[in-house]
C-alpha cells in the first residue's frame, strides 16, 4: 500500500527523499500540483479546494494515508479536511506538528499541558497563506510557553525556486532574513515554515549566523513517519516510487533532477 505526498510543487521532494532513506521498504507516490503553485499567496478556500482535489487524486491512486508535505496546505487546509472531509478508512497527515515537537522536546503524541522550553526566541520563515494562518503559533502554544516568534512571509521564494531562479530565490531569502532580524535581532532558532527552504538551507543558515539552530522539516517527518509505521505496518512494500505532476512532466522533472540531482521522472496526474 503506497503513502502519498502531497506538495504544491518540488517542496515535498525534500520531505519524501528523508521519508525514502528512512524507510527504504515503503512505496509511495508523489503529487506536485504545479500547475497551481504557488499555493502560499492563495486564499484559504482556495487552498482547501485545491488541496482535497489532489488528496483524492492520491487515494485514487490507491493511498490509505497521505502527507500533506505543504505547510500552506497543512496550515489553511488540513484541520477542515479532518473536521469534515478525509473518508472513513483514510488518513492525512501534515508536517507542522512533528517540527514543533522535536523543537518543544517532546515525544510523538505528548499530549501533556504546555511548559517552558529552552529555546525563547524563534523566528518563522513560511510562505503569506502560512504566517496569516497562525497555525504554527497556535501548535506551539498547545505545547510550549513563554516562546516569543516572529514570523517572516518570504513572498516570492517558492516562484523563484520553482521557475529554477536561485539566484533570485538567494537574494530573496537574505532580503527576507535582513527584514526578520529588524524585528528580531538575536534569534536562538529558525523555523524553515515551507518545505521548498530545505532547498535554500545553507543561504538560510549562512545569513542568520552559525549560532542560530535552523530546523527543517524533512528529517522530523521521515522519524515521525517510521515511528506511526511500527504502528501501522501494513504500509510495508517493496521501496518504489512513482512522481505525479498536474504540470509539464518534462519541465518539472528537470527541476526535481536540478534541486534533489538524482534521475526523477514525473509524469501526468
Ligand atoms: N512547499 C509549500 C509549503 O511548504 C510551498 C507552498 C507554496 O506553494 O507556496 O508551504
Amino acid at each position: 500500500m503506497a503513502i502519498g505526498v502531497f506538495d504544491s510543487g518540488l517542496g515535498g521532494l525534500t520531505v519524501l527523499e528523508a521519508a525514502q532513506k528512512r524507510l527504504p521498504d515503503v512505496d509511495f507516490i508523489y503529487l506536485a500540483d504545479s500547475a497551481h503553485a504557488p499555493y502560499g499567496v492563495r486564499t484559504a478556500d482556495d487552498i482547501y479546494n485545491l488541496t482535497t482535489a489532489a488528496v483524492q487524486r492520491l487515494f485514487d491512486a490507491g493511498c490509505d494515508l497521505v502527507i500533506l508535505a505543504c505547510n500552506t496546505a497543512s496550515a489553511a487546509a488540513l484541520r477542515r479536511m479532518q473536521e469534515g472531509w478525509v473518508p472513513e478508512g483514510k488518513r492525512v497527515l501534515g508536517v507542522f506538528v512533528p517540527l514543533i515537537e522535536a523543537m518543544t522536546e517532546r515525544q510523538w503524541g505528548d499530549n501533556s499541558p504546555p511548559r517552558e522550553v529552552a529555546v525563547k526566541h524563534v523566528a518563522l520563515f513560511a510562505t503569506p497563506a502560512t504566517v496569516s494562518s497562525r497555525a504554527f503559533q497556535r501548535e506551539l502554544a498547545f505545547r510550549a510557553i513563554g516562546v516569543d516568534v516572529e514570523a517572516q512571509a518570504c513572498g516570492g521564494v517558492v516562484d523563484a525556486i520553482e521557475d529554477g531562479d536561485m539566484i533570485l530565490a538567494e537574494a530573496l531569502v537574505r532580503s527576507h532574513v535582513d527584514a526578520l532580524k529588524r524585528k528580531m535581532p538575536h534569534p536562538q532558532a529558525a523555523i524553515l515554515g515551507c518545505t521548498h527552504y530545505p532547498l535554500m538551507q545553507d543561504v538560510f543558515q549562512q545569513a542568520l549566523g552559525a549560532d542560530v539552530q535552523v530546523y527543517s522539516q524533512a528529517n522530523l517527518v521521515g522519524e515521525s513517519l517510521a515511528d506511526y509505521l511500527t504502528r501501522h505496518p501494513d504500509k510495508m512494500g517493496t521501496g518504489t516510487s512513482a512522481y505525479l505532476t498536474t504540470g509539464d512532466p518534462k519541465r518539472v522533472s528537470d527541476r526535481a533532477v536540478q534541486f534533489m540531482r538524482r534521475q526523477i521522472t514525473f509524469v501526468s496526474a
